[in-house]
């Protein structure tokens, strides 16, 4: 199969869903093998259970694996799939709370998911990786740049997440490029608990004044794990619609 991804073989963390399941398919249409990693069962489209996959369609590929990725042995199955050439860690899980009103369980569970989970992958996978010279991309949010009500631990883990990246740069550079997008409002699943109000707010805190599409997150990711992006490490990409550039004076 031709494509960016061509022979390469990529796991994408949250890939049962929204951001993930764009990048893992968009990955997949590029020629990539994909491992998607999630606590929700795999979605329609895919071909089989990793680590040991039951693939009935030669291409694309994509491999499911249910499981926590705040979970060492998780990341132990995972690399049982095989060596990877790219990964995408992306899962996340938010509670929405005031720091008083957050328990010790809900904070840990979030940096476990949102920030623990990446230095897992990095622990388990890198070293494989700087032998295919691959990249790793993680989904950080706009919420590493400000302060939003209600989000202590999701912030913390996003914010960690930005100098997890630029220090995996620079620790697993020149082999493999480390870099993150740092994504906006994007419409998917994660917008489902969210009323119509703050929805319009969202758009209206745009330049762009629209949500955006995995698709158009996916595109961003595809980008930095492909050779197109060979001289960018350490990097933060804002896919944000211009949510973090504007403020209304008004
Ligand atoms: N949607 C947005 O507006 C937005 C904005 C900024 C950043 N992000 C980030 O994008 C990423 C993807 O978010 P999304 O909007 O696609 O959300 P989503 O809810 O559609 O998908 C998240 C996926 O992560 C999975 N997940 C949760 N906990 C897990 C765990 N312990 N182990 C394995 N999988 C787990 C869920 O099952 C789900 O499939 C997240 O890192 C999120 O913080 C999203």
């Amino acid at each position: 199969m031709s494509g960016r991804f061509a022979g390469r073989r990529a796991v994408v963390t949250g890939g049962a869903s929204g951001i993930g399941a764009a990048t893992a398919h968009r990955l997949a249409a590029e020629g990539a093998t994909v491992l998607t990693v999630d606590l929700a069962p795999a979605g329609p489209d895919v071909t089989g259970e990793g680590p040991e996959p039951r693939s009935v369609r030669p291409a694309p590929r994509i491999d499911h694996l249910q499981g926590d990725v705040s979970a060492e042995e998780t990341w132990d199955r995972v690399a049982a799939w095989g060596p990877a050439d790219v990964i995408v860690s992306n899962a996340a899980f938010v509670e929405v709370a005031p720091a008083h009103e957050t328990t010790l369980e809900s904070w840990n569970r979030q940096l476990g998911v949102g920030l623990t989970a990446t230095f897992l992958a990095a622990r388990k996978l890198l070293p494989a990786l700087a032998a295919t010279g691959g990249a790793m991309v993680v989904t950080s949010s706009v919420h590493a740049l400000v302060g939003l009500p209600g989000h202590p631990a999701y912030a913390a883990a996003k914010g960690g997440l930005t100098a997890l990246t630029r220090q995996l740069a620079v620790e697993y550079g020149p082999a493999v490029r480390v870099n993150c997008v740092v994504p906006g409002p994007i419409m998917t699943p994660a917008w489902d608990r969210v009323d119509e109000e703050s929805r319009a707010g969202s758009v209206r805190a745009t330049v762009l004044d629209r949500f955006g599409t995995p698709d158009e997150v996916a595109s961003a990711i595809a980008f930095l794990a492909s050779g197109e992006a060979a001289y960018v490490t350490g990097a933060c990409l804002v896919v944000d619609g211009g949510w973090s550039v504007v403020k209304d004076s008004a």
